[in-house]
C-alpha cells in the first residue's frame, strides 16, 4: 500500500492508509494511547485501542518515545474535534528508528539551548509555521518576478571588492588573491539590468557586522531586482507592489501556519498600495515631534525606524537621505546634490527597515570620482565603470532582506528563527 501524507487524508476518509513519519507526542489512559503522528505536511491524532490491535502493538505504542520514527497503519474517520477534522484508528504501528531522551521535551527551554539543538527544534510546530511561511515567501519572491519578465541573473558570491562598505567584509583567501563573500549582488545587477533590461538575483549575502540585535544576521538572503530606465519614483512603485504581492501570497496561501504562530492577520491585510512615502526630512520632522532629535546628516537606528513605523499602519517608504551617509553608488538629487536619490522601507510594528535601494550613479566621471571619495580601490571598479562607457542609462532596484521579512510577518521577535541554521555573532554551530 503507498503512503499517504498527513495533509491528504482527507481524501481518504473510511480508507484504511499508511503514514510514515514521527511520534510528536503522546497521552495515553489504560486502554487508549492517543499518538500525535507528523509527518512534515501535518500533525494527526492515531488511537490505539487496545481491544483493536495485536497485544505487541498496543506494547509498542506504551513504550515509543517521543522523535522515534514510525509507520501507522490504521482507519481515518471523520472527527469534529480534530484540528485537520480526521483521526486514525490504528490496525498496526512499526517502529523504524528509535528515538531516546529526545532533548527538547514539551515543557520550557531557553533560547541557547534551542540554537543548540536547532537540528532538531526545526521540528517544532512552531519553528515548523515560520519555515513554511519562508519558503511561502521566497516562492512568491520568485513568482513575483518571474511573471514579470525578469530574468534570473545570478550574481557571484566570491567578489573582488565591497559593495556596502568595507567595514563588514569577509574575507577568504583565493589563491594568490583575497576574495570577500557578498554584501550584495547589485553591482553584478547592473550588468544584467543593462544586458537584459529586467533582471533580479537571489542569493545569500554577508556582512561582518558586529552588531548583536534582533535584526542582524552574518548570513541572509536577499532578493534584488534591478531596471534599466527605471527612476526612484518607479522604483518605489515597484517595491511597494512587490511587498503587496508577498504579504498578500502568505495571507493567501499560509492561514494554517499565521494561525499557529497567533498572528494578527488583520495587521498584514491591511497591507495596500499605496504606501506613505515621506522624505528623509519628513521623517527627521515626525521624529522630532516624537522627542526624538537626529542630527541632520545621521543615518536611522532600530529606535528611529521603530518610532517613524509606528505611525504608519503599513509599510512606509523613506526617500532622499543624506548622500553622506550612504553607499558609494547612490546618484544625488539633482534638485539637491547633498541628497541620494535612495529608499529604504520601513515595515510596519517595529521591524525595522526591510528594503533599501535607490537610483544608480550613471554618469561616468561622477561615479569615478565617489568611489575616489569613498577610498574604494579604482581597478576593482573598472569594470562597473565601463557599465557607464558604453551605452549608461537611469537605472534602479533594491535589495529585501528575506529574514527581516519573515519576522515581520510571522510576529517573530528576533530574526534567529526566521531561518534555518542562523549565523549569529556568537554563534557558528550547529
Ligand atoms: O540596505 P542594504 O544594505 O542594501 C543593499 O545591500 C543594496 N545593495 C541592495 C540593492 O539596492 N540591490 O540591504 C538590503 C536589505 C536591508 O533592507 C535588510 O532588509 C537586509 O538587506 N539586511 C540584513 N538582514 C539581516 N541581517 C543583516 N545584517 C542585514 N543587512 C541588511
Ligand atoms: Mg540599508
Amino acid at each position: 500500500m503507498n503512503a499517504t501524507y498527513i495533509d491528504e487524508i482527507g481524501k481518504h476518509e473510511g480508507e484504511e492508509v499508511t503514514l510514515r513519519g514521527w511520534l510528536y507526542n503522546k497521552r495515553s489512559s489504560g486502554k487508549l494511547h492517543f499518538l500525535q503522528v507528523r509527518d512534515g505536511t501535518g500533525t494527526i491524532q492515531c488511537v490505539v485501542f487496545k481491544k483493536e490491535v495485536p497485544a505487541e502493538v498496543f506494547a509498542l505504542a506504551d513504550h515509543i518515545a517521543q522523535e522515534s520514527s514510525i509507520v501507522v497503519r490504521g482507519t481515518v474517520r471523520a472527527d469534529d474535534r480534530a484540528p485537520l477534522g480526521y483521526e486514525v484508528g490504528v490496525t498496526g504501528l512499526e517502529l523504524v528508528g528509535e528515538s531516546t531522551d529526545y532533548p527538547i521535551t514539551p515543557k520550557e527551554h531557553g533560547v541557547a539551548f534551542l540554537l543548540d539543538h536547532r537540528h532538531l527544534w526545526v521540528r517544532s510546530s512552531r519553528q515548523h509555521a515560520v519555515l513554511r511561511i519562508r519558503s511561502e515567501i521566497t516562492h512568491a519572491c520568485r513568482r513575483y518576478f518571474d511573471e514579470r519578465g525578469f530574468v534570473l541573473f545570478d550574481s557571484p558570491i566570491l567578489t573582488p571588492a565591497a559593495c556596502e562598505g568595507t567595514t563588514t567584509l569577509f574575507e577568504t583567501p583565493y589563491f594568490d588573491e583575497t576574495a570577500y563573500l557578498t554584501q550584495s549582488g547589485q553591482l553584478y545587477l547592473e550588468a544584467g539590468a543593462l544586458a537584459f533590461g529586467k533582471a533580479y538575483c537571489f542569493g545569500p549575502t554577508f556582512r561582518a557586522e558586529k552588531s548583536k540585535t534582533r535584526r542582524h544576521l552574518m548570513e541572509f538572503w536577499m532578493v534584488e531586482p534591478e531596471v534599466a530606465y527605471m527612476d526612484l519614483a518607479g522604483d518605489m512603485d515597484l517595491a511597494e507592489d512587490f511587498v503587496e504581492y508577498v504579504v498578500g501570497s502568505v495571507v493567501a496561501n499560509r492561514a494554517h501556519e499565521l494561525a499557529v504562530l497567533e498572528r494578527d492577520v488583520d495587521r498584514l491585510k491591511s497591507v495596500r498600495k499605496p504606501f506613505p512615502r515621506i522624505s528623509y526630512e519628513q521623517a527627521l520632522d515626525l521624529l522630532h515631534d516624537k522627542g526624538i532629535e537626529v542630527a541632520w546628516g545621521a543615518d536611522f537606528g532600530a529606535e528611529e525606524e521603530t518610532a517613524i513605523s509606528e505611525s504608519f499602519d503599513r509599510p512606509v517608504l523613506v526617500h532622499r537621505y543624506p548622500a553622506e551617509c550612504k553607499a558609494f553608488y547612490m546618484k544625488n538629487d539633482p534638485d539637491n546634490e547633498k541628497l541620494a536619490l535612495c529608499v529604504d522601507m520601513l515595515a510596519p510594528e517595529g521591524y525595522g527597515e526591510i528594503i533599501g535601494g535607490g537610483q544608480r550613479e550613471d554618469d561616468w566621471q561622477t561615479l569615478k570620482d565617489k568611489i575616489a571619495a569613498h577610498d574604494l580601490p579604482q581597478e576593482a571598479f573598472a569594470w562597473y565603470l565601463d557599465l557607464r562607457r558604453y551605452g549608461s542609462v537611469p537605472h534602479a532596484g533594491f535589495g529585501m532582506g528575506i529574514e527581516r521579512v519573515v519576522a515581520w510577518i510571522c510576529g517573530l521577535h528576533h530574526v534567529r528563527e526566521t531561518i534555518p541554521f542562523p549565523r549569529m555573532l556568537e554563534r557558528l554551530t550547529p
